[in-house]
């Protein structure tokens, strides 16, 4: 399975800019540690930066119908301004993940508020770099809700139409077997 990372504005100065409040380690760092995580657990990371708007807008719009499963981002600044990202994310038809470094409520007041938060499935603030680490153990976590909800549905579209549920078909299978087993001790009896 396949999730997107998406790093906004600033993001690519990481391990120079304000050590103090974003910590010492790189993105390049961050995305190392994450990608043998998420490989630990069977899932695939593909990874984009960008300082612009419209590139973070067209890069989520990529995740529609493609085989990306979630994508977790950090929209940098633009979690306090971008109502076009925030489109995105909810046009974006799987779970987001937003991930801060910093603490943003902790911070001034302009930036105690994220659009893009607002219409994600979780916002995880204030680890530091072991937030992203958090992101994929949430972004596991809500795959696997998902799986588990397909699967009742299915099942229980089977309980109301039982001749397309694969235990129906399973049970099918057996009685043939079965048969077949008694056809043959029967000879074998005579
Ligand atoms: C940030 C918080 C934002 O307010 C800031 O503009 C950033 C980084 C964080 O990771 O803590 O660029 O998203």
């Amino acid at each position: 399975m396949r999730v997107l990372v998406i790093q906004g504005p600033n993001l690519n100065m990481l391990g120079h800019r304000d050590p103090r409040i974003y910590g010492t380690m790189t993105l390049e760092q961050i995305h190392q540690n994450m990608k043998v995580f998420a490989k630990q657990n069977n899932l695939e990371l593909d990874f984009f930066q960008s300082n612009f708007e419209g590139e973070i807008i067209d890069k989520i719009q990529e995740c529609v119908g493609s085989d990306y499963v979630g994508i977790i981002m950090n929209p940098g600044a633009y979690s306090h301004t971008s109502v076009a990202i925030a489109d995105a994310v909810v046009g974006a038809g799987v779970p987001v993940i937003e991930v801060h470094l910093s603490n943003i409520h902790a911070r001034e007041d302009y930036r105690k508020t994220t659009y893009t938060g607002a219409v994600s499935a979780g916002v995880i603030t204030g680890f530091g770099a072991f937030g992203y680490h958090m992101a994929v153990i949430a972004m596991l976590q809500i795959l696997s809700e998902i799986q588990a909800m397909r699967q009742a549905q299915a099942a229980q579209s089977g309980a109301i139409n039982p001749q397309n549920s694969q235990d129906h078909k399973n049970d099918l299978k057996e009685n043939k077997h079965d048969l077949k087993a008694e056809i043959k001790n029967e000879k074998k009896d005579k």
